[in-house]
């Protein structure tokens, strides 16, 4: 295991014993992650007959309200800890088609793949051999969508001003802001048709510092609605999507796959 893998499992595993279970239970935290999934749905096109994968799946909140609407999730996280919690959520919740595995990559071929917040994560050598990657696994007109905070960020210059303590105690030492455009650029090089959409503005670091306050985010929702519609706006915006699509004709891979 490299040194950034290990700083991330050591990071994670202290995160994921018991303050995010913790916070992610918090009404705001779950009306964000209820959003992202209709988010994904409508982005992606996934639904009951699509296998998905998701990489840095966490305490699998996020995939195991994605369950029910598609054929199965398979989640894949390096923290021990947090492949525990969503295996327990998931037997609890009786879902038994969301399945959750330790490491850092899956086997097998997906109609979707989905990263949260997961890219920012990748040291820059990983981030670049990962569209190769994965355009072998998913399959003709697979799609894979992620969502990390964006280098330009409004929200991050005003984060580090006024509580920088706050902004570093849920950073890793080597997560960073990603440029949108030079994230998508690494998928069309990989043969993907990519495009870049802005998630939001501040909703979702209200929803972080205000977990409580599901009022107050499905508010700041709204107004993100409106903000996103003005360009120079919608450029400072907090996360950002990469929506990349695999061509309807580069999919021998995957036939020889399945
Ligand atoms: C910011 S968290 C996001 C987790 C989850 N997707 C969410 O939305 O809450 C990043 C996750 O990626 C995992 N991670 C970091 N590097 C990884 C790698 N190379 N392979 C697999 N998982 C990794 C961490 O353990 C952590 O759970």
């Amino acid at each position: 295991m490299n040194d950034v893998l290990r700083r991330e499992l050591e990071y994670h595993e202290k995160l994921y014993s018991g303050f995010a279970q913790a916070h992610f239970a918090r009404p705001a935290v779950r009306a964000l992650r209820r959003h992202m999934v209709g988010r994904i749905l409508q982005l992606t096109g996934a639904g009951a007959q699509s296998r998905v994968l998701s990489m840095g799946c966490g305490i699998g909140d996020t995939e195991l309200l994605l369950a029910p609407h598609v054929r199965e999730v398979v989640g894949v996280d390096l923290s021990p800890a947090a492949v525990r919690q969503a295996r327990a959520d998931a037997a609890r919740l009786g879902i038994g088609n969301a399945h959750f595995e330790e490491g850092t990559t899956a086997q097998g071929s997906f109609d979707a793949v989905i990263a949260i917040f997961f890219l920012h994560h990748l040291p820059d050598d990983a981030l670049a051999e990962l569209p190769g990657r994965l355009a072998e696994q998913l399959g003709r007109g697979g799609v894979f969508y992620s969502l990390d905070p964006s280098r330009r960020r409004l929200s991050g210059v005003v984060g580090r001003r006024l509580v920088p303590g706050l902004m570093k105690k849920y950073q890793t030492p080597d997560e960073r802001e990603l440029d949108p455009e030079t994230t998508a650029a690494l998928f069309r090089n990989a043969g993907f048709d990519a495009r870049v959409e802005m998630y939001d503005f501040g909703s979702s670091p209200l929803a972080g510092l205000f977990p409580g306050w599901q009022w107050g985010y499905r508010a700041a929702r709204a107004v993100d609605e409106a903000i996103l519609r003005v360009g120079f706006l919608r450029r400072l915006g907090s996360n950002f999507e990469v929506v990349a699509r695999r061509s309807l004709e580069s999919s021998q891979f995957h036939e020889v796959m399945t």
